[in-house]
């Protein structure tokens, strides 16, 4: 963790807001501003409504991550179920597989079954949309890469007992230009159900990282010191997510979030997806 100056010279680029605007999301675009706190951005009903009407769904799935163990590339799972299938697994998938057809043809309607989930309440991630639409001169929009359009909003469930999994070593996420050239990806999280102990956002206050970019097995000794940011329920969370990240360890319940991408490119709609 930062200490002394160090922090409070990262921590006063933490930014909190009741409401966010077009200036906010251009100083995470800058690296003026960290990360961009939202406070009670979807209220504690609908939070819990959605939240539980997740847990109850029968559409979860494992998260699972492709990891090479010598030599042999492995689906690994790190302890995170999810509604939605997300894009991040697919860069490697090849012509003709049915991987990336399958992404496409789920995106309509993951979309609607969780907008069912959080009826009769807009989905967190569904006004954050509408939002970003009527306040960014461009405008925001659901991407459409290879010429089709994109799921934008999933949501992920972590099991408490295996948190330390997604703890131990930061990610960054930074999409491959194959799909589209962006100046900036940003995140954006919505918190529906928070652990009372841990389960803090990690971030390392260092330059974004290209798609390219190789990191070490243990990145995180060689990082600088994090800062901690720890949402509460209905908070939403956006940051640059081509900076290094992770999940602290909890205890408790599981740990519920809606989670979506919005890439950045100048004098053009964002561009949301996942
Ligand atoms: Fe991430």
């Amino acid at each position: 963790m930062l200490e002394g100056e160090e922090l409070m010279g990262s921590l006063s680029r933490v930014k909190r807001v009741k409401d966010f605007s077009e200036l906010d999301i251009e100083m995470l675009v800058t690296g003026e501003c960290v990360a961009l706190i939202v406070e009670g951005y979807y209220s504690a009903v609908d939070s819990d409504r959605l939240a539980a009407n997740v847990l109850k769904s029968k559409r979860v799935e494992n998260y699972t991550h492709e990891v090479s163990d010598e030599g042999r590339l492995e689906e690994k799972y790190f302890g995170v179920d999810r509604l939605g299938v997300p894009f991040n697994g697919l860069y490697k998938a090849k012509a003709g597989d049915g991987k990336r057809e399958h992404y496409y043809q789920q995106a309509k309607q993951s979309i609607q079954y969780l907008r069912g989930l959080a009826s009769p309440a807009l989905t967190p991630i569904d006004r954050l949309r509408l939002e970003l639409d009527e306040r960014m001169s461009f405008g925001a929009t659901v991407a459409s890469f290879e010429g089709q359009k994109m799921l934008a909003g999933i949501v992920r469930i972590t099991r408490s007992d295996l948190s330390y999994l997604s703890a131990e070593q930061p990610h960054f996420d930074a999409l491959p230009e194959q799909f589209a050239r962006l100046d900036a990806q940003l995140a954006a999280n919505v918190y529906l159900k928070v652990p009372d102990k841990g389960g803090e956002l990690e971030l390392w206050d260092v330059p974004p990282l290209g798609p390219l970019t190789t990191v070490p097995a243990d990145w995180r000794s060689e990082l600088p010191p994090s800062l901690r940011i720890k949402p509460l329920k209905g908070d939403m969370v956006l940051f640059n997510c081509r900076r290094p990240h992770a999940i602290c360890e909890f205890e408790g319940e599981d740990r519920i979030t809606a989670q979506m991408f919005m890439g950045y490119c100048s004098g053009q709609p964002l561009q949301m997806w996942n």
